[in-house]
């Protein structure tokens, strides 16, 4: 029998040499939010204020609008998916926080027969995975835009999967997990290095991609991206309370997640459709705790394409306008790890934001499994 279903595989789709499963994972958690004095814009013409005060250099309007801080405490579902290669559960689970802009898909993007994948990669490079959409984001629970869907609900959010996952608390995961990798996409990065720093213990290794520390071009990101209330975008419409933000058109996601010359025209059209909104909450709070140091100590890959608008201003190979000491900046994040066992990074070349969107795919997938097979086991 066994041997019978090998020779069906053998023959069947790379698609199909997985086991996947779409989870609703139930939480309750807590954490200490910022409290903001802002009522969410309900025009295009607010919103547009919104950014440009955020956007304003040597401003810091976080700290305008905060008046203290809560505690936030709730029960929130959320939307998950865990894959496991067809041979049973992988030794490492690899756990995934999306950034701004998408979903869980972005990770296991169906477009094209699965050919932008990263997590049927893993799968078939023997990794289990395990994608969530973000707290407050898509089929996730939602909540208040401003005071309760920050950065630090969402790092709580991690913490709890990560621990039901060790402990095999996650109803349709048996296997308990002794080790979990944590890999972010952009914001997504910024929960994952806040989370690895607040639990160095809870994560055998962490991947941040579409990432630098550098914070002189989240202007670009806050501009360029023709941000509106999310009501206003016709897919969204209806979906999300006040408080949260969605490009205008495909304008606004091209600028930041795509970069000349390296992606499909089809492959924008869909991100623009599926696109997912963020709330002000995250937004005010995208740069907490990612300028202090990390105390991971386990192994860190960065990789982060060329032409990346809100870490990189368009070229991470230039470090003149930042004025960093360092020979990109990329490197400029070595010293923030300075326990972590191992540091490497890429820079990949041609690619913009998205980097799971692009036509160069293909190579970060491939020095995101190398770091993978060579520094985790
Ligand atoms: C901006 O203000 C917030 C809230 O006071 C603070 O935590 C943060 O460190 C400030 N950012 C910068 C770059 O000074
Ligand atoms: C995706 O397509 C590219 C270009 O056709 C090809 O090189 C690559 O091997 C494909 N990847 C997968 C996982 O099918």
């Amino acid at each position: 029998m066994q041997l019978k279903t090998a020779v069906i595989l053998g023959v069947a789709a790379a698609a199909e040499a997985r086991k996947c499963m779409d989870l609703n994972v139930p939480v309750s958690i807590s954490s200490r939010n910022g409290v903001f004095d802002y009522m969410p814009a309900k025009t295009e013409i607010e919103a547009t204020n919104f950014f440009l005060n955020l956007a304003q250099q040597g401003g810091n309007y976080t700290d305008d609008l905060l008046t203290g801080y809560d505690t936030i405490k709730g029960d929130y579902n959320l939307a998950c998916t865990y894959c496991e290669p067809d041979d049973g559960p992988g030794e490492v689970l690899q756990l995934m926080t999306h950034g701004i802009g998408f979903d869980r898909s972005y990770w296991d993007l169906p477009f094209n027969n699965y050919n932008y994948s990263y997590a049927m990669e893993a799968n078939d490079k023997g990794y289990s995975t395990f994608t969530w959409d973000r707290l407050g984001i898509g089929m996730s629970d939602h909540g208040d835009g401003v005071n309760e869907i920050q950065l630090f609900l969402e790092v709580a959010a991690l913490q709890e999967l990560t621990r039901r996952l060790q402990e095999g608390q996650v109803c349709g995961v048996k296997h308990k997990y002794e080790k979990i990798a944590h890999l972010g996409h952009s914001f997504g990065s910024a929960i994952t290095y806040n989370f690895v720093n607040m639990y160095p213990d809870m994560s055998s290794g962490a991947v941040f991609t579409g990432f630098s520390q550098v914070p002189n071009y989240i202007a670009y990101f806050a501009l360029g991206g023709n941000f509106v209330p999310s009501d206003m975008v016709a897919p969204l419409k209806g979906e999300y309370p006040p408080g949260y933000f969605a490009p205008k058109s495909s304008y606004g996601v091209h600028v930041n997640f795509f970069a000349p010359h390296d992606f499909d025209p089809e492959v924008l059209a869909l991100a623009a459709k599926k696109g997912q909104p963020a709330s002000v909450g995250e937004l005010l709070t995208v740069g907490a705790g990612t300028a202090a140091k990390n105390s991971f100590a386990g192994p860190v890959f960065i990789i982060t394409g060329e032409r990346d608008i809100p870490f990189c201003g368009g070229d991470c190979t230039s470090t003149m306008m930042a004025g960093v000491d360092a020979p990109d900046l990329i490197a400029v994040s070595k010293p923030m790890f300075a326990q972590a066992s191992s540091f490497d990074y890429h820079i990949v070349e041609g690619a913009g934001h998205g980097l799971n969107l692009a036509y160069s795919h293909e190579t970060t997938y491939g020095k995101i499994l190398d770091f993978f097979s060579s520094k985790i086991n």
